[in-house]
């Protein structure tokens, strides 16, 4: 075996995937530890489901990655303080560098009274639900006739899409916590729920924030403008659901009855300040109550704190004054052999592709470390001994292959245009390997 550096590449999400890549085609020996059975991170369980051609897009260029010869994937295998292998395992296992590319897999919770109260939901578990991604696929929520979707990006506009195109439920509330001219989301997203918004509702909302939207130089007129933007391209509604928003509302607390089941959620009235060129939402002290079953909070994640890095706010702490930066930024832990990339670098931040370029400029500041060592012969031996001692089946390239062509067997033959197994029970059965 020639010596090669040896790499322990953690996620297979886009950054992952396109950084376990680079760092391959520069000569790396990689492996791949993969939480999930399958690759692709939120590409596969987070894009909406019906997004086939960008999804099948994204799987044909997985599909690349995952053929590289000297890339190793070990799929079903968790890294963290309490997973299946620590950090310090991986360095004992020989591994020169670790990029961490897991994802931003920690719950931003509020510490709000009634957070859990059944009918109360994180986006990234209902999302995950939908998406098939066990063992979530499995969990029961209880999406009621009347929801809240908290936040103004596109993934309240993923749920509100899931709601009133899927569960039709009859409501779905937008609480926003700053105004109209704070929102998030992309024209393309509102194109599918667009028309179930209630129009005279926005104006009238629009008409009551107005005051405040002009106290801060905002033009109200034109946000509205901006919001309305998709819809020429409206999809036609599948269902009855009202889609209505209310902006300058910050939830404060969940109410429950005695058996734990939401049925309302208190907001309190925002004013805007203005705060370095931006403008922040302000509390009023008045409070509101909305009757609804369920809440789901679309506010951004944050990364696992119990994964073995230190974290600050919702984020791994990145060394400030890094030795390799890219771009201008720092993809260093304040451990040295340890790197972040995609959303493990900085959470909830944009697109895939964003995600395959961040997880790039990780590998090459990984690279760059590298120069600083010298190349060794991989104990690859090591490394599966001690994955075959956890006692738990592996996924490997081989088996992901079955599963691909049973899958795809499978929508041919319900006349579906993708197919997903919802347990990895299934999953590993068709592989071979339960
Ligand atoms: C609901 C939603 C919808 C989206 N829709 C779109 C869209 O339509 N178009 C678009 O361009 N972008 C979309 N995005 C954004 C896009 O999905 C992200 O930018 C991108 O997936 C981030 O890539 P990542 O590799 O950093 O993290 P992730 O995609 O989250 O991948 C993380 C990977 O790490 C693995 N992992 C996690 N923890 C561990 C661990 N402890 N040990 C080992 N492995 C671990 C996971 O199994 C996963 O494979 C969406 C995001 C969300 C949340
Ligand atoms: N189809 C797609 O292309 C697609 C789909 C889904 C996701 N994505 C991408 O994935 C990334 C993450 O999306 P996202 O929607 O999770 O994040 P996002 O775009 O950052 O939106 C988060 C929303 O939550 C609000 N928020 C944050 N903290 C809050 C709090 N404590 N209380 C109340 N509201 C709060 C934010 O308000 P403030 O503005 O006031 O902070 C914002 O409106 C984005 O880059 C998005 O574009 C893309």
């Amino acid at each position: 075996m020639t010596n090669q550096f040896y790499v322990a590449v953690i996620g297979a999400g886009p950054a992952g995937l396109f950084g376990a890549r680079e760092l391959a085609n520069l000569g790396a020996r990689v492996v791949l530890f993969n939480r999930d059975l399958k690759p692709g991170g939120l590409a596969e369980y987070g894009i909406y489901p019906n997004k086939h051609t960008m999804k099948n897009g994204l799987r044909k260029q997985f599909k690349q990655v995952m053929d590289l010869p000297n890339l190793t994937y070990y799929g079903n295998i968790s890294i963290g303080e309490k997973a299946d292998l620590t950090l310090d395992d991986l360095r004992a296992l020989g591994f020169q560098v670790i990029l961490v590319t897991a994802g931003a897999q920690g719950t931003k919770w509020l510490g709000l009274p009634g957070e859990d109260l059944k009918g109360v939901y994180h986006a990234k578990d209902v999302v995950y639900f939908y998406n098939k991604l066990p063992p979530f696929s499995q969990q029961s929520f209880r999406f009621g006739k009347r929801c809240a979707v908290i936040g103004a990006g596109n993934v309240m506009l993923d749920i509100t899409h899931f709601l009133s195109r899927e569960e039709k439920v009859e409501e779905v509330i937008a609480v926003v916590r700053r105004g109209p001219a704070e929102v998030k989301f992309d024209k393309k997203e509102m194109e599918y729920v667009i028309d179930n918004l209630d129009l005279a509702d926005l104006d009238a909302e629009i008409q009551r924030v107005a005051p405040i939207m002009q106290a801060v130089h905002q033009d109200p007129e034109a946000a509205k403008a901006s919001i309305l933007v998709a819809l020429p391209k409206a999809l036609p509604k599948v269902s009855n659901t009202r889609f209505r928003f209310e902006f300058l509302a910050s939830p404060v607390q969940m109410l429950g009855d005695s058996e734990g089941n939401l049925t309302q959620v208190e907001i309190e009235d925002n004013i805007l300040v203005e705060a370095n060129g931006d403008t922040k939402a302000k509390g009023t002290g008045n409070k509101r109550r909305l009757d609804v079953e369920t809440v789901v909070f679309a506010i951004g994640d944050k990364v696992e704190e119990s994964f073995g890095l230190p974290t600050e706010w919702s984020e791994f702490v990145k060394s400030q004054n890094p030795r390799f930066p890219m771009d201008g930024n720092s993809y260093e832990s304040p451990m040295e052999d340890v790197f972040v990339g995609g959303w493990s670098r900085k959470a909830s931040s944009g697109l895939v592709g964003l995600a395959r370029k961040d997880g790039t400029n990780a590998a090459k500041a990984v690279w760059q470390y590298l120069q600083t060592k010298q190349p060794m012969e991989p104990n690859t031996e090591a490394l599966a001994e001690k994955l075959k001692s956890l006692g738990k089946p592996l996924v490997l390239k081989e088996h992901l292959k079955k599963l691909e062509e049973t899958e795809l067997a499978q929508a041919k033959q319900q006349g579906l245009e993708a197919y997903k197994f919802g347990s990895n029970g299934e999953m590993l059965k068709v592989m071979g390997l339960a």
